[in-house]
């Protein structure tokens, strides 16, 4: 028989960048402890399963997705021990923890690359992708993929910045070292992975030159044929489903990178991926025929048997609210966030997407991220959406207690979790309903998905599981209209500008 719940499937996944959460320690950053003692919040909130950034020791120069041990915490974020008592708590609530890996580089100051490149003859040398000259692939935070190193007189290649070396997973020791990884947190009670670019892991072992194509900067004017995507990515998956499948209700999710929703389902599943990302929800404009075209798409190229996800916002992209909704009205970010709930998929939420936050916005000496560096003005970097978590309307938000690695949104003193905890209409509190409403009704989380005919502006479709029919009417034309699906209503959003009608007999 079928799990009648399975939290990875039919619950809500909520993202943690855990510098910015919550700081336990007064130190400007978030940390372990910090996340433990929000739990509540979390488990109040009703979401299954906390996806955490990596919080592994890093020299940070992209902000802990180069990683120096892979097998330790960094002691600004806390200890092992931390993170057992955050495994321990968050499974008291119910609340399954899943963690970043980050496997398809580590930072260049990671052991094994200090041996890697330490002599050519280096046991480890193998370890890293080495040429004597370049090929044409590029970095995609810019510039040529290929490091020259003085020492050895060759080049190593970086998909990322400089200071993110590219393993070399064709070397039979490097992928038992990496399998080795996912066994160690595994170990320790993690409930599943989110896989940093997997689909970038293996690269064509002739390291054939990228065809050109049309496009503005270096990346975007080759087709990625030979630098992702390679075939022998799905063995790979197949061995380390099998890891997984050893334990009940483990998860792994795949961070797809430059995919398409095809490509994205064709990693998906039984002894493959139980998910991939697909981000075409972060690229449409609030439009209901845009977001009803991504949902098609998906729908068809996941059919039956690959199980969908919908995510409107993370830390590589601007938040939903920014993109969406105009000053500090919140009833755009209400609209998409009633339709991310109650769509066929696992919805992904980004830390405050709850509460609506908005991105900083930062000056060009307050920039941090390495391609917002490299490309100001044109492009400005993801520090925006990494703000620190807005709590309540005390100083530094209720975040910390001394001055944030990044600063505050200032709309913090009346956009917070305590002042939309006590406001029964505030976003908080209707996502909290309509994860509650997802809770109760099965259509809603594994039903069918038909769209019906609606007046323009109108996004509405019925979501049916045997005799329970619900169905969705979503209003993004900012306008009052008069359509009525049949049903008594089960949710009606305070404007009005979402609505859920039950017609079960
Ligand atoms: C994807 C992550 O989401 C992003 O934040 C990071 O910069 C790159 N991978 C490199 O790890």
């Amino acid at each position: 028989m079928t799990n009648p719940y399975l939290w990875w499937r039919d619950g809500v996944i909520y993202q943690i960048y855990p510098r910015s959460f919550a700081d336990s320690n007064n130190d400007g950053l978030g940390d372990l402890p910090g996340i433990t003692a929000r739990l509540d919040y979390l488990a109040h909130l009703g979401v299954d399963a906390i996806w955490l950034s990596p919080f592994y020791p890093t020299p940070d120069v992209d902000f802990g997705y180069d990683i120096s041990n892979h097998c330790e915490v960094d002691p600004r974020f806390g200890t092992l021990s931390d993170f057992d008592d955050l495994v321990r708590e968050a499974h008291r609530r119910d609340i399954r923890v899943v963690l970043d890996l980050v496997l398809n580089h580590t930072s260049d100051q990671h052991p094994w690359f200090a041996e890697s490149r330490a002599s050519r003859d280096n046991p480890k040398r193998d370890w890293y992708i080495w040429q004597p000259r370049p090929n044409n692939w590029q970095s995609v935070f810019g510039g040529k993929g290929w490091e020259y190193d003085e020492q050895t007189g060759e080049y190593y290649f970086h998909m990322f910045v400089k200071e993110q070396p590219d393993v070399n997973w064709r070397n039979p020791q490097v992928r038992q070292a990496q399998l080795d990884v996912v066994r160690f947190w595994l170990g320790r009670g993690a409930d599943g992975f989110r896989l940093d670019v997997f689909n970038a892991y293996f690269k064509d072992e002739q390291l054939r030159d990228n065809p050109p194509k049309f496009g503005l900067r270096g990346f975007d004017r080759q087709k990625h044929i030979y630098d992702i995507d390679q075939p022998e990515m799905m063995p790979l998956l197949a061995e380390l489903r099998e890891i997984l499948d050893a334990s009940p209700e483990k998860y792994a999710v795949g961070e797809t990178f430059i995919a398409s929703p095809a490509t994205a389902a064709g990693y998906c599943g039984p002894d493959k991926l139980h998910a991939a990302f697909n981000f075409d929800f972060t690229l449409r404009p609030y439009n209901p025929a845009a977001f009803r075209d991504a949902i098609q798409k998906w729908d068809q190229v996941a059919g039956q048997q690959v199980w969908p996800n919908y995510v409107l916002s993370n830390h590589d992209q601007p938040r939903t609210a920014t993109r969406y909704c105009r000053g500090e009205d919140d009833s755009r970010a209400i609209v998409v966030m009633a339709m991310l709930l109650t769509l066929r998929g696992t919805p992904f939420l980004y830390y405050g997407e709850e509460l609506g936050l908005r991105d900083i916005s930062l000056a060009r000496h307050e920039i941090l991220d390495p391609p917002g560096k490299r490309y100001w003005p044109f492009y400005k970097g993801r520090d925006g959406c990494r703000a620190p978590m807005q709590w309540d309307a005390s100083p530094n938000a209720g975040f910390s207690g001394a001055t944030p690695w990044l600063k505050v949104h200032p709309n913090y003193v009346h956009r917070n979790a305590a002042a939309q905890q006590a406001d029964p209409d505030s976003l908080f509190n209707i996502t909290r309903q309509l994860i509650a409403l997802r809770r109760a009704y099965p259509s809603l989380r594994c039903g069918r998905l038909d769209f019906l005919e609606a007046p323009g502006g109108l996004l509405a479709y019925t979501r049916t599981d045997g005799r329970e029919k619900l169905t969705v009417v979503l209003n993004f034309s900012g306008r009052k209209h008069n359509y009525r699906p049949e049903g008594k209503p089960v949710f009606v959003s305070p404007g009005g500008e979402a609505q859920i009608y039950s017609s079960t007999g």
